[in-house]
């Protein structure tokens, strides 16, 4: 029997990720490297041998925060402002590197820092296309009025830096909804919809 590897092993100030697959890993990788804002810094990466197993290591400074919208007084505000950063950085003819597994696990905030994190399915498209997967998380979460306020200060920031495009929201929000209810279907059987999901949706539609 191959004894279980776990694929993260934490430390008080370190945080190391496993990988067997050396695509993920280079995926990953690449944006420790770019070294964007919001992103925790790299510590040492490699190859190495765990009981006869060939694997791939990031080890990343351990942020000391928790998922952002586990702590409800977070600022949709300064995290559009993180968000705008992280995409300004790379940002080139409309496209930036985007994240694109932005579910709440993946952005910590520590103190009132943000921080992505899990960047195995990054990949460089238009910011739209992480904008509108992000806040579908939101879609869930609030209530039409607190939806529309959070969204609306995101948005706000955001754009103060980056500009979204409407034809490339509606398209980008059709597809992002696919992947999260596809997502959902696969990871959470017993997902249930939101009371004001579809007027989230709707507004969410409308808003660019
Ligand atoms: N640098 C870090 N600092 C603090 N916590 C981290 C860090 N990296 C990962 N974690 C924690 O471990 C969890 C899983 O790591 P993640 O990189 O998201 O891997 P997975 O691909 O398994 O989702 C995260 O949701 C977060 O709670
Ligand atoms: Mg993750």
């Amino acid at each position: 029997m191959i004894p279980e590897i776990p694929t993260l092993i934490t430390y008080p100030n370190v945080v190391s990720k496993l990988f067997t697959d050396k695509e993920l890993f280079d995926r990953e990788l690449r944006v420790y490297h770019l070294v964007p804002p919001h992103v925790p810094d790299l510590l040492s990466a490699g190859e190495t041998e765990i009981m006869g197993q060939k694997l791939y290591y990031i080890s990343a400074k351990r942020i000391k925060g928790q998922a952002y919208l586990d702590q409800p007084n977070f600022s949709a505000q300064e995290l559009g402002g993180a968000l705008a950063a992280f995409h300004a950085f790379t940002f080139k003819a409309g496209k930036c590197l985007c994240h694109i597994d932005n579910q709440p696990q993946n952005i910590l905030l520590a103190g009132s820092k943000y921080y992505f994190i899990d960047f195995s399915d990054s990949r460089y498209d238009f910011p739209e296309v992480d904008i509108t997967h992000l806040l579908l998380f939101w879609v869930e979460e609030y209530p039409f009025v607190d939806f529309i306020s959070h969204a609306g200060s995101l948005l706000n920031r955001y754009q103060e830096d980056i500009t979204l495009n409407r034809d490339r929201w509606s398209i980008s929000l059709k597809q992002s909804i696919t992947r999260f209810d596809e997502r959902r279907a696969k990871y959470n059987k017993a997902f249930k919809r939101a009371e004001d999901s579809s007027r989230n949706r709707d507004w969410l539609s409308a808003v660019i």
